[in-house]
């Protein structure tokens, strides 16, 4: 909140400034983010894909604001040859064609900025396409200038055609492919259309530094950081030793039989997200900087640097979409993450476009779903939505001759089994309206999306839930504005408090004199506990919205209701 404050002028008589002193509680923290994946939002030129006008129009039309979003966080809108959509780049400083021009990237930031929304990009530093010129430049010659800007190695055996260690790619397969043109293997740590830059070398890190600066001094708000563990390797390319493990968890990054010590998290990981810090924090206003990395709260603790030395301001805790329905796991995520962040600030998700679609993996319950999103909005941490959740899209199910993305073509023993893992369910196109026409995502009839529609979008979908009062859609419209009407759900402490039942989730949040209580049923039936707060209304539901009701000694919270509540006397 702005503060005034008084001066004394030099001579002596009383002066009232009014200055805007920053607000102690950074934007970051308060805000509530939307991811905007572009290829899926909305389709303004007709050729079935989403495009940047496409999302301005949005939001000329008023649905961001609509909706109560503070920041929106924009999926790689970059030139690419789309082999991993997007996530393989060509060029750092520009716009894909297919999606529009920098003077409609420029539009969007304004837009946005007019509406008082901030924007952060897509930074993917692991990597370039490996169409980008530096690439292409790099495989030419082993002398070429460019060469060193990438991990380069010769293999084993007797014709060296072996690859040069055990390293594997995060999704599987070795990490190293052979480049026929100069005999050697250029390391991938994702999918082999996409080479890792070789960060020992400073002018790489000059280029993406560069390139960041670029979009900075535009006026974008900040970086997601894609796979930031990923981005150094041991420089004596040791094997990653065996383990017993087939996938990791929050606890361990053992994945594929190995563990990657020396492929994820090495210590100059640290360096780079402090001076990466460094770099944002020349900037005002302040930008922010949230980091994807795998694993949980301890292993990613480091990335956030130290008191002293400031590294990411957030970093994603993917616990929540990795969780069955139970008040105590979720309770149990909350805890380690206060355990191992301490006073660095926790950043929430459900879902993004790589993952299964929140409410479809808790059988599209809506109400489920509904009480999850009342403690991503409520918990103490920053909120990420994905595009969608706000009208409960469900994961798309997709033919498999239509099957797009590479990890859900992937053959594993010769067996198309990379359906099971494929991430085109979580990326069909936006439903906007029930018309027949593409769902309103783009407005040919002649136009076959990129993905196809959903086929229950004539019931899930903005326009029909716009009109309907306890939809989803309105339900995310209350709870966003209840959230920033009420300061203590943004910033204060946060405690759990124990309840008689053990399906029941409650925790207080205080901000001075301001707190309420939130309370989750996780169970199938109603429960019955003791009302924390003598003198209490009920202030919101995930049944009934908002709306307010005296509580007496008893409180009932229906079969997978949240509800927030609030001492009468904070409300009067
Ligand atoms: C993580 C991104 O979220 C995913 O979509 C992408 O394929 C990989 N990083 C590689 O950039």
């Amino acid at each position: 909140m702005d503060k005034r404050v008084q001066e004394f002028s030099d001579r002596g008589s009383l002066t009232v400034v009014s200055v805007t002193v920053p607000t102690s509680t950074p934007w970051w923290k308060k805000s509530v983010f939307y991811q905007i994946y572009p290829r899926s939002y909305s389709d303004s030129t007709n050729n079935g894909i989403g495009d940047l006008r496409g999302i301005i129009n949005k939001i000329r039309g008023g649905y961001l604001t609509k909706l109560g979003i503070d920041a929106i966080w924009l999926s790689p809108m970059y030139p690419s040859p789309q082999e991993d959509f997007g996530y393989d780049i060509t060029d750092f400083n520009a716009i894909n064609p297919e999606y529009g021009t920098m003077d409609d990237f420029d539009e969007l930031l304004e837009v946005l900025h007019a509406n008082n929304i901030k924007i952060i990009l897509d930074m993917v530093l692991n990597h370039t396409s490996h169409k980008h010129k530096w690439f292409k430049q790099s495989k030419t010659s082993l002398t070429n200038p460019k060469r060193e800007w990438y991990v380069w190695k010769k293999g084993k055996g007797k014709h060296g055609k072996s690859p040069p260690n055990n390293w594997k790619a995060i999704i599987g397969g070795s990490a190293w492919e052979w480049d026929e043109t100069t005999e050697e293997f250029y390391l991938h740590q994702f999918l082999p259309c996409q080479p890792d830059l070789n960060w020992q070398n400073s002018e790489v890190k000059k280029a993406m530094f560069n390139s960041m600066k670029f979009w900075l001094d535009k006026g974008v708000d900040g970086f997601r950081l894609d796979i930031i563990h990923t981005v150094f390797e041991d420089t004596q390319f040791r094997d990653n030793p065996r383990s017993i493990y087939l996938l990791p968890s929050h606890l361990r990054l053992d994945s594929l039989f190995q563990n990657p010590i020396f492929t994820q998290f090495l210590p100059e990981t640290v360096d780079l997200c402090v001076d990466l810090r460094s770099l944002v924090d020349n900037y005002n206003p302040e930008r922010v900087l949230i980091g994807e990395a795998a694993g949980g709260p301890e292993i990613i603790s480091p990335l956030y640097g130290t008191p002293e030395k400031s590294g990411l301001n957030l970093v994603f805790d993917f616990q929540f979409a990795n969780q069955s329905f139970s008040s105590k796991k979720f309770k149990n995520s909350i805890l380690d993450s206060i355990t191992h962040l301490n006073d660095f600030w926790p950043c929430y998700t459900f879902s993004n476009h790589d993952t299964v679609r929140m409410i479809s993996r808790y059988g599209n319950s809506e109400k489920k779903a509904r009480v999850l999103t009342l403690l991503l909005l409520t918990v103490r941490g920053t909120p990420v939505i994905y595009q969608g959740e706000e009208i409960g899209m469900h994961q798309g199910k997709i033919p498999r001759n239509k099957v797009v993305d590479p990890i859900g073509k992937w053959k594993i023993w010769g067996l198309p089994l990379g359906r099971f893992f494929g991430r085109d369910g979580c990326r069909t196109p936006f439903q906007w309206t029930n018309s027949k026409i593409n769902a309103g995502f783009s407005s040919n009839p002649d136009v076959k999306p990129w993905l196809p529609i959903s086929s229950n979008f004539q019931k899930i979908n903005v326009e029909s839930q716009e009109k309907n009062e306890y939809s989803m859609f309105n339900f995310y419209r209350e709870l966003l504005r209840f959230r920033h009407e009420n300061e203590w759900l943004q910033e204060g402490k946060m405690e759990f408090i124990e309840t008689q039942s053990k399906h029941c989730l409650a925790f207080s949040r205080n901000l001075g004199p301001n707190s309420g209580m939130v309370i989750l049923n996780f169970h199938k039936k109603p429960i019955r506990i003791i009302n924390p707060f003598l003198n209490s209304e009920k202030v919101f539901s995930t049944d009934t919205l908002s709306h307010s009701k005296v509580l007496e000694k008893y409180i009932t919270v229906n079969r997978y209701e949240g509800i927030i509540i609030q001492k009468k006397s904070f409300r009067d």
